[in-house]
């Protein structure tokens, strides 16, 4: 098939051209059809929420394993009565502070209100509203909600230009809107909110923990979200005995999602629930290079050292080196590669160049990858677990 695409980076502001491609692709996607777009974190994949074969055709145009339930977005608070149950106070106070932004809630769905394939069979969805203005008028004039993981094939890095989705997807989906480079660079931050208040991250993204707090406690980060060596586990460790309902009431309580609702609902009686892990996608290997990387931590001095003895090494094995360091560092290195992600004293920077940078030490063919650690603080915390997810849980500490 071909892949329309509607070039709008220009246009966006002078409003009728831009309207009319959005529209467009808002009538591909109404049609059951696949639209890539960008957002404010990375670009999406889009389809009706509602429409299971659209839905289905998402997995099958990633390769992505079907119990990996998908984001849910919405161009308006409005939409979300007819997607999720009642919730809590802190859900709310978490929308009016950081929507529209790179913050996912995942809340009660309403029974039949998305296809269980966007769920994945959990009695929960995960909903957003996008911080970008282009995604914005596609979702409001598509009239739907909108499913969409990153626009890339499962286990690539996620785009962060329209070239990366072309690059994954070209001839797979019918529509891809190019609105220039995303802003954020890493998805979203998912998170849950329990009986107590209490909330918790289930993916680090472009809202920090730090930011969190504002509004609320903010449970400490299950281990294998963070870098540590000591934690690098590379399956989640899953809920055992913990089914997904028993634990998603455990979290809500019966004030915001009653027993009766959720007895009434049935839809989930029959999935496997035994061991569901709290959110699927975080088991699975993301966001990685094609060449085997490794991930360095400690003192900057013995950072640098041993990734420079790692590399002579390699290269004396005759294989193509790479190493991905922050700007203040990047000149003390010699290797095949040497690829620059952004700046130490800025961490949005690497943020936002992470995910290409990896895909251009795919280019260059580089085999042997050795990346800098950082500090796990405000983004940081974001980028050290993509970098350990990246580096498939390989890291070093010096
Ligand atoms: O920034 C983003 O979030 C991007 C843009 C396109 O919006 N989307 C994105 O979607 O990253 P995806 O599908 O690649 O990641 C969705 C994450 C996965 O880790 C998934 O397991 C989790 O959200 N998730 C989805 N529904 C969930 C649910 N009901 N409960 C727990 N986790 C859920
Ligand atoms: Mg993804």
């Amino acid at each position: 098939m071909d892949t329309k695409v509607w070039r709008i980076t220009e246009k966006l502001e002078s409003g009728d051209v831009a309207g009319q491609a959005l529209q467009e692709a808002a009538g591909m996607l109404r049609a059951g059809q696949l639209v890539a777009f960008p957002t404010e974190t990375v670009y999406g994949l889009g389809a009706d929420a509602r429409n299971t074969e659209a839905v289905e055709r998402i997995f099958a145009a990633k390769g992505r394993p079907s119990d990996n339930p998908l984001i849910v977005h919405i161009a308006d608070v409005g939409q979300l009565e007819g997607l999720v149950l009642p919730f809590g106070e802190i859900e709310r106070k978490l929308m009016n502070r950081f929507w529209p932004g790179p913050l996912t809630l995942v809340l009660p769905v309403r029974p039949g209100a998305v296809s269980p394939r966007v769920t994945a069979g959990l009695d929960t969805v995960a909903v957003r509203m996008p911080a970008h203005k282009a995604a914005l008028r596609l979702i409001a004039a598509a009239e739907c909600p909108v499913a969409a993981p990153s626009a890339n094939r499962s286990g690539r890095p996620s785009p962060t230009l329209a070239d990366h989705v072309a690059e994954d997807l070209g001839g797979r989906i019918e529509g891809l809107v190019d609105g220039g480079p995303t802003g954020v660079g890493l998805e979203s931050t998912v998170v849950e909110v329990s009986a107590d208040g209490m909330i918790h991250v289930l993916r680090p993204g472009g809202v920090t923990a730090e930011e969190l707090k504002e509004i609320g406690p903010v449970a400490a980060l299950e281990p294998e979200m963070a870098g540590s060596a000591a934690d690098s586990e590379p399956e989640y460790k899953l809920q055992a005995g913990l089914s997904s309902a028993a634990f998603s009431a455990a979290r809500r309580g019966s004030d915001v999602c009653s027993d009766a609702q959720r007895a009434g609902d049935g839809q989930n009686d029959n999935k496997p629930a035994q061991s569901a892990p709290r959110s699927p996608g975080m088991k699975y290997t993301h966001y990685a290079p094609r060449g085997a990387m490794r991930l360095v931590k400690g003192e900057p001095e013995a950072v640098r050292v041993r990734i420079q003895e790692e590399v002579d090494a390699a290269r004396r094995r005759g294989r193509t080196t790479g190493v991905l360091a922050y700007t203040e560092h990047a000149a003390q290195y010699r290797a095949d590669a040497v690829l620059v992600c952004g700046s130490l004293a800025r961490l949005e920077t690497a943020a936002q160049g992470l995910y290409a940078v990896l895909r251009e030490f795919d280019e260059r063919g580089v085999q042997e990858i050795w990346a800098e650690a950082c500090p796990e603080e405000g983004i940081g915390l974001a980028l050290m677990n993509r970098l350990v997810k990246a580096a498939g849980h390989r890291i070093i500490e010096v």
